[in-house]
């Protein structure tokens, strides 16, 4: 197995054999999961903190139970609740949580570089669970490992990713591994919603969908991040629908077996038609959940064999 970093703060530092590693051990666990099984003793006697200054659902409840599977000892820091409102730095809460020991540390921070900061501070491994604008890695191979099964590769495929680039660590952080495995990725948005300089990762852009669409074999929609933004950056959601909303008649111009994906949380009505997110011919975004605990599973094992492989002292 080939994985031999301490932690997992994005996708950018890993090889395309690190990537397979950790999805050929998800596609495991996704398996056993399925069968129910998964009550493994992986984790045992190891501490897991949840980390989370930003609100979620479902990466939260994933992380959480990806570490009950695997048997670790899991604490959830609400941290809206804690030292963090009388005005501690990160840095601070991060040396106090890491007095208490914990072994594995996932975080998520709306500053972008925030985590990457905080696992140089700490002797644990952390796991980003989504860093601002910056990088949201397990998203990313979560999305990969759906794509994988549906489609029996991920190399090679035309993928297209649509709506708020500009705002989205799910987009920069699949760009970075839908590129490293050699796939052809179409970025399609408003230029509003456009990274400047986006073209540089090698990637197409459009700002008409049907063009962009045209025999991709996935979709991937996105979520117009208004949290992020400080403008205007649409002219009103009905306008950004009717040219950017995913329907049937644009989803037509993909190939006819084009997976729909979306990361959640899901604005019906705004970048995707709910009829077309529950189409269980086409949609997999119920499969990126499912696949979500898997992979979160895959990279805390991981990380646990290379946390017992080597001291802590030296832990870069
Ligand atoms: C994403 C996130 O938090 O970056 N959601 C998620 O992790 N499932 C995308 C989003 O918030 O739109």
């Amino acid at each position: 197995m080939s994985y031999s970093h301490s932690h997992l703060l994005g996708i950018e530092p890993l090889s395309p054999p690190e990537i397979t590693t950790i999805l050929d051990l998800a596609n495991q666990y996704a398996d056993l999961n399925r069968r129910g099984g998964a009550q493994d003793k992986t984790l045992a006697g190891l501490t897991q903190i949840n980390m989370f200054f930003e609100n979620s659902t479902r990466t939260l409840a994933s992380f959480e139970l990806a570490g009950v599977r695997l048997g670790a000892d899991v604490m959830n820091m609400s941290m809206q609740a804690s030292s963090i409102k009388k005005g501690e730095t990160l840095i601070d809460t991060a040396l106090t949580l890491n007095a208490m020991r914990p072994d594995l540390l996932v975080v998520r921070h709306p500053q972008s570089g925030a985590v990457d900061l905080l696992a140089q501070k700490v002797n644990c491994a952390v796991l980003n669970a989504g860093d601002g604008r910056h990088e949201h890695p397990t998203q990313a191979l979560l999305d990969a490992l759906t794509i994988r099964r549906a489609k029996g590769r991920l190399h090679r495929l035309s993928i297209a990713i649509c709506g708020d680039i500009a705002h989205s660590r799910v987009a920069r952080s699949n760009i970075l591994l839908l590129g490293k495995m050699e796939n052809r990725l179409r970025l399609i948005g408003p230029p509003t919603l456009m990274p400047s300089g986006i073209r540089d990762f090698g990637v197409e852009v459009f700002e008409d969908m049907q063009e962009g669409l045209r025999d991709v074999d996935v979709v991937m929609m996105l979520r117009l991040q208004r949290e992020r933004m400080d403008g205007g950056f649409i002219p009103s959601e009905r306008e950004y629908y009717h040219r950017y909303g995913l329907d049937a008649e644009k989803l037509r111009h993909a190939k006819p077996d084009a997976i729909v994906m979306h990361p959640g949380p899901m604005n019906r009505g705004v970048e995707i038609d709910g009829e077309i997110a529950d189409d269980i011919n086409r949609s997999v975004i119920q499969e990126q959940v499912e696949m979500g605990v898997a992979v979160r599973m895959a990279a805390m094992d991981l990380l646990a064999r290379n946390l017992r492989a080597r001291p802590r002292e030296v832990m870069a």
